[in-house]
């Protein structure tokens, strides 16, 4: 199952790359602070999306020829932790809970309403890039289900007319529904 890394500052704030971020230049040098140890994949990681607003497919191939590992052993890191994203997120996120308890109260049916309604799919983003939804599993708020990270903010009790209201004010740009 995927896991979760510590680092993540969840602002949920999206970034997008601009040529020179995913310059492998730039990446190397990243790469080069680190003294190319591979123990260190980890920080490196952090360190691209906190540059790039997200790991760059292409960065892979410079991050393990840098580090002497395979790309697919980077690959692999990148896609076990939920905290790394590999395409630009949107300028707002909701992560919404997908564990048990919120599962229970009906979360899995807001996120199937969020996606359709906004025509996006698992961790996708609007094509206007207001908004990106992908999943939590569990945000230690089990009791107030359904739970939900907007924008870093934890949300409890998400109806579908709260999340809606999320989402219209991401479009807007407005701050996002309060608890
Ligand atoms: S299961 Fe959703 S917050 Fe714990």
């Amino acid at each position: 199952m995927p896991g979760s890394v510590n680092g993540d500052d969840h602002s949920g704030r999206g970034a997008h790359a601009s040529r020179a971020d995913v310059d492998p230049h730039g990446i190397q040098a990243l790469c080069a602070c680190h003294e190319n140890r591979p123990d260190a994949l980890l920080e490196i990681l952090h360190a691209v999306q906190q540059r790039v607003g997200y790991v760059p497919p292409e960065a892979l191939a410079t991050i393990a020829a840098a580090l002497n590992l395979s790309r697919a052993e980077v690959h692999g890191v990148v896609s076990y932790y939920h905290d790394f994203h590999t395409a630009p997120q949107g300028r707002h996120v909701v992560k919404l809970c997908r564990a048990e308890a919120c599962q229970a109260v009906g979360a899995q049916a807001l996120y199937d309403h969020i996606c359709a309604s906004e025509g996006i799919g698992t961790g996708g983003t609007t094509t206007d890039g207001a908004l990106t939804v992908e999943a939590a599993y569990c945000l230690g708020n089990c009791a107030l289900g359904p739970a939900a990270l907007v924008d870093g903010r934890l949300v409890a009790r998400l109806t579908r007319e709260r999340i809606d209201a999320i989402a219209a004010g991401a479009r807007a740009d407005a701050p996002q529904a309060a608890e």
